[in-house]
């Protein structure tokens, strides 16, 4: 069994603008040392195409066993129109895959918070997202993802089947569960649980499951049930209504997709991924920007670093118990926006548009 080291950090820029965000990252890493006097060991590695590139596989075993070791792992973005041609199990995304599903992060939180400074970058109406503040919890080592069997194989007639199963046990829905319910306790203490339950017997699973646990251990949360679908349509329609949204993998996928466009900017939006605490307390887990890898913008200094940085946040307050300072570079982040700074997909009119390096610098002057 391989031992976590609590304070070591593995940086897995990846492809795209992954490399230029994640220096950020690690500006602000290494700022917290110097002035803090904290002691973050850094380590960084290749992972997705570029790995591919590199050593013919997008996750080596050398890197999959820093992370195994590592507490934390910030993570930048894989992908990109460069590989779509690579087989399958090589593809970019495949090393993200492994890593959630090996290190067993069933926890996937990802904010949508609608920043005030940019209520109107939104493509909805100010009054609909103005103050949002919604928590979608995904379950992301389970269902379609992971299902077996899955696969192409021929059938008769020259013709083709592609397979991918849906499944999931009472217990990969508990321990999510478990989660989303915890984190309600510590907002508005609403949660809302999606599935299909009308057409999908695993869904059905997934309520019963829920509201069972719910009924056990979390009377004190309030708990509805909405069908995904029906989610799709409420989050543009009154996106306000919901406080944490507990989801399986694929409608996770999907919904904080759209859920993150309700707030505008994408380049701001922060996730984490949590493994279960060992009976030492310790935990796994990896922190990465909603956003791809926008190849379009890679290498020109235009993305924005915010949504990294903020997942750093995360990682300050979920894996390293470090709340104040978590609190801190939040702060730091809106300062710089209270500024007018912007980066170009933000930008808007009399604010200032700044690099990516330009706006991590800022937040990190904020920080002093
Ligand atoms: C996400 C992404 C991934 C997913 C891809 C890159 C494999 O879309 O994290 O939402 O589908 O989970
Ligand atoms: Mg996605």
């Amino acid at each position: 069994m391989i031992k976590v080291k609590k304070r070591r950090v593995l940086l897995l820029p990846g492809d795209g603008i992954g490399p230029e965000v994640i220096a950020e990252v690690k500006k602000v890493i290494n700022w917290f040392n110097e002035k803090k006097s904290l002691d973050f060991e850094i380590d960084e590695d290749l992972v997705g195409g570029i790995s591919f590139d590199k050593h013919g596989t997008p996750l080596t075993d050398e890197v999959f066993y820093k992370a195994l070791e590592s507490a934390v792992i910030m993570l930048g973005a894989v992908g990109g129109p460069k590989w779509d041609g690579v087989e399958f199990s090589k593809k970019p995304e495949r090393a993200l895959l492994k890593l959630r599903k090996e290190l067993k992060l069933f926890a996937n939180l990802r904010p949508a918070i609608c920043f005030e400074q940019l209520v109107n970058a939104s493509t909805l109406k100010p009054e609909i997202v103005s103050g949002l503040d919604i928590l979608i919890v995904r379950e992301l080592t389970g269902g379609v993802y992971f299902g077996e069997p899955r696969g192409i194989k021929p059938i008769e007639n020259g013709e083709r089947k592609g397979v991918n199963t849906h499944t999931y046990t009472s217990n990969e829905i508990i321990r999510v569960a478990r989660v989303a319910f915890d984190l309600a306790k510590k907002r508005s203490n609403r949660v809302i649980s999606c599935e299909k339950s009308n057409v999908m017997e695993a869904g059905q699973l997934w309520k019963e499951e829920v509201q069972s646990l719910h009924d056990k251990d979390y009377k004190d949360v309030e708990l509805s049930h909405m069908l995904a679908d029906n989610c799709a349509m409420q989050l543009v329609r009154n996106p306000k209504q919901f406080d944490v949204i507990l989801t399986d993998n694929l409608f996770g996928d999907m919904l904080s997709d759209e859920a993150s466009m309700l707030t505008g900017s994408l380049g701001l939006l922060p996730s984490a991924s949590l493994g279960a605490k060992n009976k030492d307390g310790e935990m796994r887990a990896m922190y990465e920007p909603i956003h791809g890898s926008a190849p379009d913008i890679a290498g020109k200094g235009v993305a924005n670093p915010i949504a990294s940085i903020l997942s750093f946040a995360m990682a300050l307050r979920y894996s390293l118990d470090l709340d104040k300072e978590a609190e801190a570079l939040e702060k730091a982040v809106q300062q710089a926006l209270n500024d007018g700074l912007r980066t170009k997909d933000i930008m808007s009119d009399k604010m200032k548009e700044v690099s990516t390096s330009q706006m991590g610098d800022a937040i990190i002057s904020k920080l002093q």
